[in-house]
C-alpha cells in the first residue's frame, strides 16, 4: 500500500482521513479525487495543501474515464471510498443523485478498479444499512434493511464489493461505521447542525420525541478504525466500527447546550422524519479483534467539536451563506412555523 486514491477526500471524515493517514504513514502518497459537490469543500483539504505526498483531482467516481485516468497517472495500488450522498433527509427531498454516486460511482469505481488491478479497495458504509434494532447490536453476518434512500444506495454499495471479491477474487472490503461526528463535518447533520444554530441563537429543529437513539463515534476513533481494517480485514468481508457510546438525541442536545452556555428554550421539537431510524447499535467484537478501540471519550470529543466550532466560524459561516439556505428552507421552513 503506497498510492492511495481517497474518493470523496474532501468531505468529512474523508479529509480527517487524509490527514490521519499523512500523519501516520511517511512514505504514503495520497490523491484525493472528489467531485465537490455541496458538501465537498477544498477548505477542509486547506491544512495539508502544502504536504509533498498530496494531491488533488476533482472527478467524478461514476465517470469510468475520469476514473480510469486517476488510476493510471498515478499508479493507484489501494482506493478507499468516502465519495458518496450522504444525507439522509436529502435523500427523501431527492434521492436521484444517491443512486448516481452510492449505486452507479460504486460499480463504476469497482470495475476500474478490477480492469486496473488494483490490490486493495475498501467501501465506506455506514451502520445504517442494517436499519433499526429495538435493543442487542448488530453484527456483520445479520440481515440487512436499510430504510430510507440514502440506506438502501449505501447497502448496495457494500454488495456490490462483496460480489467483486467473490467473482473477480478482488481485495475488497467494506467498514460499517456509526454516526460521526468531529471537526469539518457539514453542517447539515445534527451536531454541526445544533451546535452552530446555537451559536446564532437559532432555534434546535428535534425531530419527533428526541428519543431516538444513535452511537456517537468520534472522527479520529472512525479513521483509526478504518485503517486497522485496511491493513488487517480479510478480503470480501465487513467490518463494524461503532462508538459504543449510545445516546438518545434529546440528551445529547442537552450536553450540547450546557458545553455552550445556552437556554433550553433554543430547542424546537418539529414534524419527525419519515421512516426514522429509531436506534442504531453495532457489535464491535470483530473489528476489536484486529487490535482496534474506540479512544476517545464522549464528552471529550463532544468538547474538542464544540471548541472548534467556536474557533472556526469563518468554516461554517461561509457554508451557511450558500447553497444551504435553499435545502434550510426545504428542510425545515414548514416544520420550523408550524
Ligand atoms: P460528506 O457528505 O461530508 O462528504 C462526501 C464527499 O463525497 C464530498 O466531498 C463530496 O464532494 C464527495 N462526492 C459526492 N459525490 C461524489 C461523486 N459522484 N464523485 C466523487 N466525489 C463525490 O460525507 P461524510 O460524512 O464524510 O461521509 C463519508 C463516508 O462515510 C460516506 O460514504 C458515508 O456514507 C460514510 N459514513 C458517514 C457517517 C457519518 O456519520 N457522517 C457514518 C458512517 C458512514
Ligand atoms: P443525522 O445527523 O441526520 O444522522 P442519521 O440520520 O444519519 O443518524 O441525525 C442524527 C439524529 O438526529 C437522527 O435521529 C435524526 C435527528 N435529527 C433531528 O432531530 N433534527 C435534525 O434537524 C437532524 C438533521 C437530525
Amino acid at each position: 500500500m503506497k498510492n492511495l486514491l481517497i474518493c470523496g477526500g474532501a468531505g468529512f471524515i474523508g479529509s480527517n482521513f487524509v490527514r490521519y493517514m499523512l500523519d501516520k504513514y511517511p512514505d504514503i502518497q495520497i490523491v484525493v479525487y472528489d467531485k465537490l459537490t455541496y458538501a465537498g469543500n477544498p477548505d477542509n483539504l486547506e491544512p495539508f495543501s502544502q504536504d509533498s505526498r498530496y494531491k488533488f483531482l476533482q472527478g467524478d467516481i461514476a465517470e469510468h474515464g475520469s476514473v480510469a485516468r486517476a488510476l493510471e497517472f498515478n499508479r493507484i495500488d489501494t482506493i478507499v471510498n468516502f465519495a458518496a450522498e450522504t444525507h439522509v433527509d436529502r435523500s427523501i427531498l431527492d434521492p436521484d443523485a444517491f443512486v448516481h454516486t452510492n449505486v452507479m460511482g460504486v460499480y463504476v469505481l469497482l470495475e476500474e478498479s478490477r480492469k486496473h488491478g488494483i490490490e486493495r479497495f475498501l467501501q465506506v458504509s455506514t451502520d445504517e444499512v442494517y436499519g433499526s434494532i429495538p435493543e442487542g447490536a448488530f453484527e456483520e453476518g445479520d440481515p440487512i434493511e436499510p430504510n430510507s434512500p440514502y440506506a438502501a444506495s449505501k447497502a448496495s454499495g457494500d454488495l456490490m464489493a462483496r460480489a467483486y471479491h467473490v467473482t473477480y477474487g478482488m481485495h475488497t472490503i467494506v467498514t460499517r461505521g456509526s454516526n460521526t461526528f468531529g471537526p469539518y463535518q457539514y453542517p447539515e447533520k445534527v451536531l454541526p447542525l445544533f451546535i452552530t444554530n446555537a451559536l446564532e441563537d437559532q432555534p434546535l429543529p428535534l425531530y419527533g420525541d428526541g428519543k431516538q437513539v444513535r452511537d456517537w463515534l468520534y472522527v479520529d476513533d472512525h479513521c483509526a478504525g478504518i485503517d486497522a481494517v485496511l491493513q488487517n480485514g480479510r478480503p470480501g468481508e465487513a467490518y463494524n466500527i461503532g462508538g459504543e457510546n449510545e445516546q438518545h438525541n434529546i440528551d445529547v442536545v442537552h450536553m450540547l447546550l450546557r458545553l455552550l452556555d445556552k437556554p433550553a428554550s433554543l430547542i424546537r421539537p418539529v414534524e419527525d422524519r419519515p421512516g426514522h431510524d429509531r436506534r442504531y447499535a453495532l457489535d464491535n467484537s470483530k473489528s476489536r479483534r484486529l487490535g482496534w478501540k474506540p479512544e476517545v471519550g464522549f464528552d471529550e470529543a463532544l468538547e474538542r467539536t464544540v471548541s472548534w466550532y467556536k474557533s472556526n466560524e469563518w468554516w461554517w459561516r461561509k457554508i451557511k451563506s450558500g447553497e444551504y439556505q435553499q435545502y434550510y428552507e426545504a428542510q425545515y421552513g414548514k416544520r420550523l412555523k408550524g
